[in-house]
């Protein structure tokens, strides 16, 4: 049985690049339609180690295109700025991280090569990049020598499928090329996020290359970090699903890791309080209007009353907001819940994703 003590004065910060390394060495995963500004900066202020943009298109940041430049804006003390981009042209995916390293001054990039939606495989995008191993390399290096001295990191999958394995490849390539990292999502693109995902690929993987690993997979707890940590000997995770609606559980890992207490989950008063301020920056990072960002919290709100006696009823509700009006309404009755009986179980997370746009992107 793996130690998984809850102090970790054993970790370090992993390091990133000249000035930056991460601590504690848990990262918020790139997510579509979910990590924009608003939702890292409440990551990054309950503890997160890095936090990355959802991805975006090399072509549409050349292209200019609005709404992927819209999805590309930092925030305005966002540090470090991290973003992640997908393509498979190794030209425009180093022009696009010149672009975004001189005009949107990014600290960070990483590449999307874990996707697993055909309309990007199809293209020999996202986990299909890796199986044409000659221009996977030629798309890394163009990257990280066009955004010398950011660092960029790799995402990837098992593989495409059971028959088409390659993450071993992907991360002697990572490591040749200069990569700060390499991310694994320890499931093959054919599973999408079904089964469970196989923890042993990161411990192969760590024992292939010397650059840092990142293992990602099925963290939803506290001490799954930890387990996920001793058993595999990664360098660090990265967590998707399991913060949905609960950025306490970077609050809970950053104690942790500090060696300064143990898991606590929020007070439903933390969490109506934390909702508004969702709200209020997606109102104001999407210059939108209280309605477009009540339409967004229509999901988000969702997630953050799971585990709340009642929250089935509520998340009825939330898909019915219309106004700011309505959104207070429903934050005001969040504050007076109570926790169902037995433990909050943030695993439910996985049951829900088809109400996600663009679910899948890694
Ligand atoms: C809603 C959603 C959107 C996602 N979008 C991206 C993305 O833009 N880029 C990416 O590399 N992975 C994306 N992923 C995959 C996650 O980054 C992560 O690899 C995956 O969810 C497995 O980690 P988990 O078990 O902690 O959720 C997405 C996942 C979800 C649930």
């Amino acid at each position: 049985m793996a130690n998984i003590s809850p102090t970790a004065t054993k970790h370090k910060p992993i390091p990133l690049g000249p000035g930056i390394s991460v601590w504690p060495p848990v990262v918020l995963a790139p997510m579509a339609g979910v990590t924009s500004w608003p939702y890292r900066k409440i990551c990054r202020d309950h503890g997160a180690g890095l936090c990355v943009s959802e991805m975006v298109s090399s072509r549409g940041i050349l292209g200019r295109h609005e709404r992927t430049w819209h999805l590309a804006q930092f925030g305005t003390d966002e540090r470090p700025r991290s973003i992640q981009i997908f393509g498979c042209d190794a030209d425009a995916m180093g022009e696009s991280a010149r672009v975004l390293r001189d005009e949107l001054g990014a600290d960070h990039i990483d590449l999307n090569f874990g996707c697993p939606v055909p309309k990007l495989t199809r293209k020999g995008m996202g986990a299909a990049a890796a199986a044409d191993p000659e221009n996977f390399r030629r798309v890394v290096r163009a990257v990280v020598r066009a955004a010398d001295p950011v660092p960029v990191t790799i995402k990837v999958r098992i593989g495409m499928s059971d028959d088409l394995v390659t993450f071993r490849e992907a991360g002697r390539v990572a490591e040749g090329e200069g990569c700060a990292w390499i991310a694994l999502h320890a499931r093959t693109a054919q599973q999408l996020y079904s089964g469970r995902a196989r923890w042993e690929a990161i411990r192969e993987l760590k024992g292939l290359v010397k650059i840092p690993v990142l293992g990602n997979g099925d963290i939803f707890e506290a001490p799954d970090a930890f387990r996920m940590m001793a058993e595999t000997g990664c360098d660090g995770v990265v967590i998707g699903r399991g913060c949905l609606g609960n950025p306490w559980l970077f609050r809970s890992l950053k104690r942790m890791f500090d060696g300064a207490g143990e898991p606590e989950r929020p007070s439903p008063e933390e969490i109506a309080a934390v909702m508004r301020e969702h709200f209020g920056l997606l109102v104001s990072h999407f210059h939108g209007t209280p309605r477009s960002a009540g339409l967004m919290m229509r999901k988000f709100g969702g997630w953050y009353v799971r585990g709340l006696h009642g929250a089935a009823g509520l998340r009825t509700e939330f898909q019915r907001i219309e106004t700011e009006e309505d959104f207070e309404r429903l934050v005001e009755r969040v504050r007076g819940l109570r926790y169902e009986s037995g433990f909050r179980d943030p695993r439910e997370a996985t049951r829900e994703l088809e109400a996600v746009d663009e679910a899948g992107c890694g």
